[in-house]
């Protein structure tokens, strides 16, 4: 019996993968069905047999009646914004004053709400909210239950690694059209719809929101071998995280207003909202140079597009 749950754990854990990190379903949504609920009987009849990182806890757990407040390891902080060309080569210049020549890595800012996932040994065992970046709140049961937040990750990596989940459009058009039927008040945006999700202390409704996730950092890259953004993405990508595939690296600030250009104009056919492009210096030991001000790193800038 222990065997078959692990085979099972295996199989659904690797098909969710390919479905939901890759985009890319290997068996039709049937088989999964059929393993998964092979695996919840077994459960039901042994639930000594019912771990934390059963491919089970998608579909939620019991309510909670409020949500821990937990430190984070280290603080989450924010960015600063540019708002124009000129602000950004203030950045530039400020950047290339201290450390000299350097590349960027670009990336598209994500509309939605900053958590941070912990594992141990290579299992997610907690998930926070950002809070006021020094405490955040315990809403482990609810990001459970997004599939694209890998249970088991392919490392057994004790580290914590920080992203953004948010409402695909489609999801947020679907949630809005069964409100309307409902005659229940509409979600304002698919980032207040995502709020409203993580916050549901019944992950059993948080559950039924198609929300979604991608990770963009680490606590200190060093945990994971990387040396400077780019490589920290890709390693990332390898351990089963769900990257933006979106993102480029420019080795100067002509090439980051092309990329800006670029998504300015195709941010609408994307399957999310993104509110700007996020700038940074690509080499951990040069970021290191630069550290942070109280609030945010001095090696990364947000660049917000015009309301
Ligand atoms: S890096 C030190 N990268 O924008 C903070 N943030 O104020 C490092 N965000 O709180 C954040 N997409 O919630 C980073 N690709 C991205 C992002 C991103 C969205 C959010 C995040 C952060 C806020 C910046």
């Amino acid at each position: 019996m222990e065997k078959r749950v692990q085979e099972l754990h295996q199989l659904l854990h690797r098909y969710n993968y390919e479905y939901h990190v890759l985009d890319n379903p290997t068996v039709p949504d049937a088989e999964y069905d059929k393993l998964l609920h092979e695996l919840i009987a077994i459960e039901e009849k042994h639930p000594e047999l019912k771990t934390q990182d059963s491919p089970t806890v998608r579909v939620g757990a019991e309510p909670l009646s409020k949500f821990d407040k937990v430190n984070h390891d280290t603080p989450m902080l924010s960015l600063g914004n540019a708002f124009s060309e000129e602000d950004l080569i203030a950045f530039d210049t400020r950047v290339r004053n201290e450390v000299g020549n350097v590349e960027y890595m670009v990336e598209l800012k994500i509309d939605g709400l900053a958590v941070s996932l912990k594992y141990v040994d290579g299992v997610f065992v907690q998930g926070l909210t950002r809070g006021d970046g020094t405490t955040g709140e315990n809403i482990t049961e609810n990001l459970r239950t997004i599939y694209a937040i890998p249970l088991t990750i392919k490392e057994p990596l004790t580290f914590e690694v920080r992203g953004e989940a948010y409402m695909p459009k489609k999801s947020f058009i679907a949630l809005n059209e069964q409100r309307a039927a409902n005659g229940e008040q509409l979600a304002a945006n698919p980032r207040n719809a995502a709020a409203g999700s993580l916050r549901q202390l019944d992950s059993r409704l948080a559950a039924k929101r198609k929300l979604d996730i991608f990770l963009y950092s680490v606590n200190d890259l060093r945990e994971i071998n990387a040396s400077s953004q780019s490589e920290a993405l890709d390693r990332l990508d390898a351990i089963g995280f769900k990257t933006n595939p979106e993102r480029r690296l420019c080795k100067d600030m002509q090439e980051v207003f092309e990329y800006i250009k670029l998504w300015t104009e195709k941010r609408e056919n994307l399957a999310y909202d993104i509110d700007g492009i996020v700038i940074k210096v690509n080499n951990l030991a040069k970021q290191d140079e630069l550290g942070f001000t109280a609030k945010s790193p001095k090696w990364a800038i947000a660049y917000k597009f015009p309301a």
